[in-house]
C-alpha cells in the first residue's frame, strides 16, 4: 500500500517543486498539499490540498488524522532577510511549526519527518571554505538561530523518543517555478529574471561574495534520496551539510554573460550583505556522501542553462 504524505508550505519555492515531483512518484492522492495560502491552480487542482496554519497543533493534527498520513514535509518558514524584519514572528513561526511536527511524531501520529535546515546555522567564527558537518557554530541571524535550535530539537527527539526527523542544511537554493521569499540568496534567481526581462542586474551583495548554492533539481533529489535511505544509515539527526556548487555575483554574471553578451550587473549592498557575510562559501558534504551515497547534478554551467532556458519557457 502506497502511504500518505503531508507537505506544509506546498506553495513555497521548495514545496511546488518537491509536491509536483512525489506526486509523480507515489500518485496525486496519495501526497496532500497544504499552505497557509492558496497556490498556483496546477498544483492545488492537481491533487487534495487543504489550507493550513501549521503553528496551530489541532488543525495540523486534524489535517493528519483525517488522511492517515505517514510522512510529513515541513517546508514552511520565514527566511533570512524577512526574518531580520519580523525577529519574534520568525521565531515563533519557525520553532512552533518544529515542535508541532515533533510532537505529532513522539505519539506516534506520524512515521516520518523532514524538516528543512540551512547554512544559516553557521556563523562568522565558522571555518568559512569547506565547512565542516561538526564545527563552530555560533549564527547571527533569527533564521539561523531558529535552524540551529531547530536542529538540537531533532536530535533529541530522535535521542529521547526515538522519532524518524531526518534534515539537511540547504545551501541557496536555485529555480525559477516559484518565487522564493525573503532569502539572502535570492539575488542568485532575481539575477536571471533581470538578465532576460532587460538586460542588466543591481545586485544587493558585492562581486566577491562566494556563497554555497544548488540548483533545485538537486535539492528535491537530496531531499527524497534521504527520506527513503534505510533508517540504519541516517548517522546524523541534527542535520546533514550539502554542497552544491559555490560561487560569487561576480562568476554568476560571467557565465551569464557569456549566454547574454549585453548583460550588465552592478553592485549596490544592502542589509543582507552581513548575513552573506557571515555565512560559509562553501560546503564539505561528506557525511552525506558516505552516509546515502549524496552526489549532485548540476554545475554552475549546467544550473545557468536550465534557470534561462526555464524562465524564457515560462514567458
Ligand atoms: N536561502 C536561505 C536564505 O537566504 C538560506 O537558507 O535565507
Amino acid at each position: 500500500m502506497v502511504t500518505k504524505t503531508l507537505i506544509i508550505g506546498a506553495c513555497g519555492q521548495i514545496g511546488t517543486e518537491l509536491t509536483e515531483i512525489l506526486r509523480e512518484e507515489k500518485g496525486n492522492d496519495n501526497v496532500i498539499a497544504s499552505d497557509i495560502r492558496e497556490g498556483s491552480k496546477d498544483l492545488t487542482n492537481a491533487g487534495p490540498f487543504e489550507i493550513l496554519d501549521a503553528t496551530n497543533y489541532d488543525a495540523l493534527e486534524d489535517v493528519i488524522v483525517h488522511y492517515n498520513i505517514d510522512e510529513v514535509y515541513l517546508m514552511a518558514a520565514m527566511l533570512s532577510g524577512t526574518a531580520e524584519k519580523f525577529p519574534m514572528k520568525a521565531w515563533d513561526l519557525n520553532m512552533s511549526t518544529l515542535f508541532n511536527a515533533l510532537n505529532l511524531a513522539k505519539d506516534g501520529k506520524i512515521n516520518k519527518l523532514f524538516w528543512p535546515s540551512s547554512i544559516a546555522v553557521f556563523g562568522p567564527t565558522t571555518p568559512k571554505e569547506n565547512t565542516p558537518q561538526q564545527t563552530i557554530m555560533e549564527p547571527s541571524t533569527v533564521y539561523g538561530i531558529s535552524k540551529q535550535t531547530g536542529e538540537r530539537w531533532c536530535e533529541y527527539y530522535h535521542k529521547r523518543y526515538g522519532v524518524d526527523v531526518r534534515s539537511i542544511r540547504y545551501p541557496g537554493l536555485i529555480s525559477y517555478k516559484t518565487a522564493p521569499g525573503g532569502g539572502t540568496t535570492d539575488y542568485a534567481i532575481e539575477i536571471f529574471h533581470d538578465a532576460i526581462e532587460g538586460n542588466y542586474y543591481k545586485s544587493f551583495l558585492t562581486e566577491d561574495t562566494a556563497l554555497p548554492m544548488m540548483y533545485m533539481d538537486d535539492a528535491i533529489q537530496a531531499t527524497i534520496q534521504l527520506m527513503k535511505t534505510d533508517h540504519a544509515k541516517i548517522q546524523i539527526r541534527s542535520s546533514y551539510n550539502l554542497g552544491g556548487i559555490s560561487f560569487t555575483p561576480k562568476e554568476l554574471a560571467k557565465a551569464i554573460n557569456k549566454r547574454i553578451p549585453q548583460f550588465e550587473i552592478d553592485y549596490e549592498p544592502d542589509f543582507r550583505q552581513a548575513i552573506a557575510d557571515s555565512w560559509p562559501s562553501s560546503i564539505d558534504d561528506s557525511q552525506a556522501q558516505n552516509d546515502w551515497q549524496w552526489k549532485h547534478t548540476y554545475d554552475l554551467d549546467a544550473m545557468v542553462d536550465a534557470m534561462l532556458k526555464g524562465i524564457k519557457s515560462t514567458k
